[in-house]
Protein backbone atom coordinates (compact mmCIF):
# COMPACT_ATOMS: atom_id res chain seq x y z
CA UNK A 1 0.00 0.00 0.00
CA UNK A 2 1.58 3.64 -0.66
CA UNK A 3 1.52 6.61 0.87
CA UNK A 4 -0.17 9.64 -0.21
CA UNK A 5 -0.03 13.05 0.23
CA UNK A 6 -3.22 14.25 1.47
CA UNK A 7 -3.14 17.94 0.20
CA UNK A 8 -2.00 16.96 -3.24
CA UNK A 9 -2.39 12.79 -3.87
CA UNK A 10 1.38 11.92 -4.62
CA UNK A 11 1.55 8.52 -3.95
CA UNK A 12 5.06 7.22 -2.02
CA UNK A 13 5.32 3.68 -3.24
CA UNK A 14 7.93 1.82 -1.62
CA UNK A 15 8.86 0.11 -4.12
CA UNK A 16 8.79 2.72 -6.92
CA UNK A 17 10.79 4.85 -5.15
CA UNK A 18 13.15 2.65 -3.05
CA UNK A 19 13.02 3.53 0.18
CA UNK A 20 10.87 2.59 3.07
CA UNK A 21 8.69 5.64 3.41
CA UNK A 22 8.97 4.70 7.80
CA UNK A 23 12.92 5.08 6.96
CA UNK A 24 12.06 9.08 5.62
CA UNK A 25 13.44 11.65 7.84
CA UNK A 26 11.29 14.27 9.39
CA UNK A 27 12.41 17.01 7.56
CA UNK A 28 11.04 14.94 3.98
CA UNK A 29 8.55 17.02 2.18
CA UNK A 30 6.14 15.79 -0.63
CA UNK A 31 8.26 16.22 -3.76
CA UNK A 32 5.22 16.91 -5.78
CA UNK A 33 3.68 20.36 -3.29
CA UNK A 34 6.70 20.14 -0.65
CA UNK A 35 3.54 19.08 2.05
CA UNK A 36 5.42 17.72 5.37
CA UNK A 37 5.70 14.32 6.03
CA UNK A 38 3.24 14.14 8.77
CA UNK A 39 0.49 14.64 5.87
CA UNK A 40 0.91 11.50 4.44
CA UNK A 41 -1.54 8.69 4.71
CA UNK A 42 -1.87 5.02 4.22
CA UNK A 43 -3.54 4.32 1.18
CA UNK A 44 -6.78 3.21 2.50
CA UNK A 45 -6.91 4.39 6.18
CA UNK A 46 -9.19 7.37 7.04
CA UNK A 47 -8.30 10.57 7.39
CA UNK A 48 -9.02 11.69 10.79
CA UNK A 49 -8.37 15.12 12.69
CA UNK A 50 -4.53 15.11 13.51
CA UNK A 51 -3.55 12.80 16.20
CA UNK A 52 0.02 13.17 14.74
CA UNK A 53 -0.16 17.01 14.47
CA UNK A 54 -1.19 16.81 10.83
CA UNK A 55 -4.26 19.02 9.59
CA UNK A 56 -7.42 17.79 9.78
CA UNK A 57 -9.23 18.39 6.22
CA UNK A 58 -11.32 21.25 8.33
CA UNK A 59 -8.45 23.14 9.10
CA UNK A 60 -6.95 22.50 5.69
CA UNK A 61 -10.19 23.93 4.06
CA UNK A 62 -9.98 27.19 6.41
CA UNK A 63 -6.17 27.48 5.60
CA UNK A 64 -6.84 27.50 1.59
CA UNK A 65 -9.63 29.86 1.83
CA UNK A 66 -7.75 32.19 3.27
CA UNK A 67 -4.98 31.95 1.29
CA UNK A 68 -7.55 32.38 -1.15
CA UNK A 69 -8.22 35.70 0.23
CA UNK A 70 -4.59 36.73 0.71
CA UNK A 71 -4.39 35.87 -3.07
CA UNK A 72 -7.19 37.94 -4.20
CA UNK A 73 -5.68 41.08 -1.77
CA UNK A 74 -2.47 40.59 -3.86
CA UNK A 75 -4.90 41.02 -7.07
CA UNK A 76 -3.72 37.12 -8.21
CA UNK A 77 -7.25 35.92 -9.10
CA UNK A 78 -6.21 32.47 -10.71
CA UNK A 79 -4.12 31.52 -7.74
CA UNK A 80 -7.13 32.96 -5.35
CA UNK A 81 -9.70 30.70 -7.74
CA UNK A 82 -7.49 27.76 -7.46
CA UNK A 83 -7.58 28.01 -3.31
CA UNK A 84 -10.95 28.05 -3.03
CA UNK A 85 -11.66 25.24 -5.54
CA UNK A 86 -9.02 22.99 -2.89
CA UNK A 87 -10.40 24.48 0.47
CA UNK A 88 -13.96 23.36 -1.15
CA UNK A 89 -12.64 20.35 -1.80
CA UNK A 90 -11.47 19.76 1.80
CA UNK A 91 -14.33 21.40 3.71
CA UNK A 92 -16.53 18.17 1.56
CA UNK A 93 -14.04 15.87 3.46
CA UNK A 94 -15.03 17.18 7.24
CA UNK A 95 -16.20 14.68 8.83
CA UNK A 96 -19.14 15.07 10.63
CA UNK A 97 -18.98 16.25 14.41
CA UNK A 98 -20.57 13.46 16.51
CA UNK A 99 -20.74 15.97 19.42
CA UNK A 100 -20.97 19.18 18.96
CA UNK A 101 -22.86 19.77 22.53
CA UNK A 102 -22.13 23.12 24.62
CA UNK A 103 -20.03 20.80 26.51
CA UNK A 104 -17.71 19.65 23.63
CA UNK A 105 -17.18 23.23 22.66
CA UNK A 106 -16.51 24.44 26.26
CA UNK A 107 -13.71 21.52 26.45
CA UNK A 108 -12.12 22.43 23.12
CA UNK A 109 -11.90 26.31 23.83
CA UNK A 110 -10.64 25.27 27.19
CA UNK A 111 -8.10 22.99 25.71
CA UNK A 112 -6.87 25.67 23.18
CA UNK A 113 -6.53 28.42 25.66
CA UNK A 114 -4.37 25.67 28.10
CA UNK A 115 -2.70 23.54 25.89
CA UNK A 116 -2.61 24.32 22.15
CA UNK A 117 -1.87 27.96 21.90
CA UNK A 118 0.92 28.28 24.52
CA UNK A 119 2.44 25.23 22.95
CA UNK A 120 2.28 27.09 19.65
CA UNK A 121 3.61 30.58 21.81
CA UNK A 122 6.50 28.54 22.96
CA UNK A 123 7.36 27.28 19.70
CA UNK A 124 7.62 30.86 18.23
CA UNK A 125 9.67 31.93 20.86
CA UNK A 126 12.07 29.14 20.23
CA UNK A 127 12.12 30.00 16.29
CA UNK A 128 12.44 33.67 17.07
CA UNK A 129 9.64 34.19 14.55
CA UNK A 130 7.86 37.41 15.54
CA UNK A 131 4.73 36.59 13.01
CA UNK A 132 3.82 33.40 14.15
CA UNK A 133 4.17 34.91 18.14
CA UNK A 134 1.73 38.11 16.73
CA UNK A 135 -0.73 35.23 15.34
CA UNK A 136 -0.56 33.35 18.44
CA UNK A 137 -1.28 36.28 20.59
CA UNK A 138 -4.49 37.51 18.79
CA UNK A 139 -5.79 33.95 18.95
CA UNK A 140 -5.60 33.65 22.43
CA UNK A 141 -7.30 36.50 22.95
CA UNK A 142 -9.60 35.61 20.01
CA UNK A 143 -10.15 32.97 22.00
CA UNK A 144 -10.55 33.83 25.35
CA UNK A 145 -13.70 36.28 23.79
CA UNK A 146 -15.11 32.89 22.62
CA UNK A 147 -15.39 31.64 26.13
CA UNK A 148 -16.84 34.85 27.37
CA UNK A 149 -19.72 34.99 24.78
CA UNK A 150 -20.18 30.73 25.55
CA UNK A 151 -20.79 31.96 28.96
CA UNK A 152 -22.79 34.97 28.43
CA UNK A 153 -25.00 32.19 26.00
CA UNK A 154 -25.38 30.17 28.56
CA UNK A 155 -26.35 32.87 30.85
CA UNK A 156 -28.60 34.55 28.53
CA UNK A 157 -30.33 31.63 27.04
CA UNK A 158 -31.97 32.50 23.57
CA UNK A 159 -32.13 36.01 23.74
CA UNK A 160 -28.47 35.74 22.89
CA UNK A 161 -28.61 34.39 19.92
CA UNK A 162 -30.80 36.88 18.80
CA UNK A 163 -28.48 40.03 18.90
CA UNK A 164 -26.15 39.94 15.62
CA UNK A 165 -22.76 38.87 15.73
CA UNK A 166 -19.89 40.22 13.60
CA UNK A 167 -16.37 38.88 13.20
CA UNK A 168 -13.09 40.43 12.19
CA UNK A 169 -11.88 39.12 9.28
CA UNK A 170 -8.34 40.07 9.86
CA UNK A 171 -7.95 38.23 13.44
CA UNK A 172 -11.38 36.55 13.70
CA UNK A 173 -12.27 38.55 16.88
CA UNK A 174 -15.93 37.87 17.49
CA UNK A 175 -18.11 40.91 18.37
CA UNK A 176 -21.89 40.35 19.62
CA UNK A 177 -23.88 44.08 19.50
CA UNK A 178 -26.14 46.15 17.02
CA UNK A 179 -23.35 47.45 14.92
CA UNK A 180 -19.80 46.42 14.54
CA UNK A 181 -17.32 47.77 17.03
CA UNK A 182 -15.03 51.08 15.43
CA UNK A 183 -11.97 49.33 15.68
CA UNK A 184 -11.46 45.70 16.46
CA UNK A 185 -9.95 45.07 20.13
CA UNK A 186 -7.34 42.57 19.18
CA UNK A 187 -5.81 43.53 15.83
CA UNK A 188 -6.74 47.12 15.67
CA UNK A 189 -8.46 46.68 12.35
CA UNK A 190 -11.27 49.15 11.18
CA UNK A 191 -14.66 48.49 12.05
CA UNK A 192 -15.51 47.97 7.90
CA UNK A 193 -13.55 45.05 8.32
CA UNK A 194 -15.94 43.24 10.35
CA UNK A 195 -18.09 40.68 8.33
CA UNK A 196 -21.51 39.97 9.74
CA UNK A 197 -22.38 36.67 10.28
CA UNK A 198 -25.94 35.07 8.49
CA UNK A 199 -28.17 32.71 9.28
CA UNK A 200 -28.68 33.24 12.72
CA UNK A 201 -32.33 33.20 12.64
CA UNK A 202 -35.01 36.53 13.32
CA UNK A 203 -33.76 39.18 15.11
FE1 LIG B 1 -9.26 41.92 14.37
Amino acid sequence: MPFVCSVCGYQWDEEREGAAFAGLPSSFACPSCGAPRSLFRREGEKQSAAKDGGLSPGQLAALCSYLARACGKQQRAGESMLYHEISRAFAGNVPTELDASMGRLSSLIAEGLTERIPAVRDAAVQAGDRGALRACEWSGRVTAELFRLLRRYREEGGAFLKKPVFVCRVCGFPYVGENAPEHCPVCRGPGWKFEEIEGRGAR
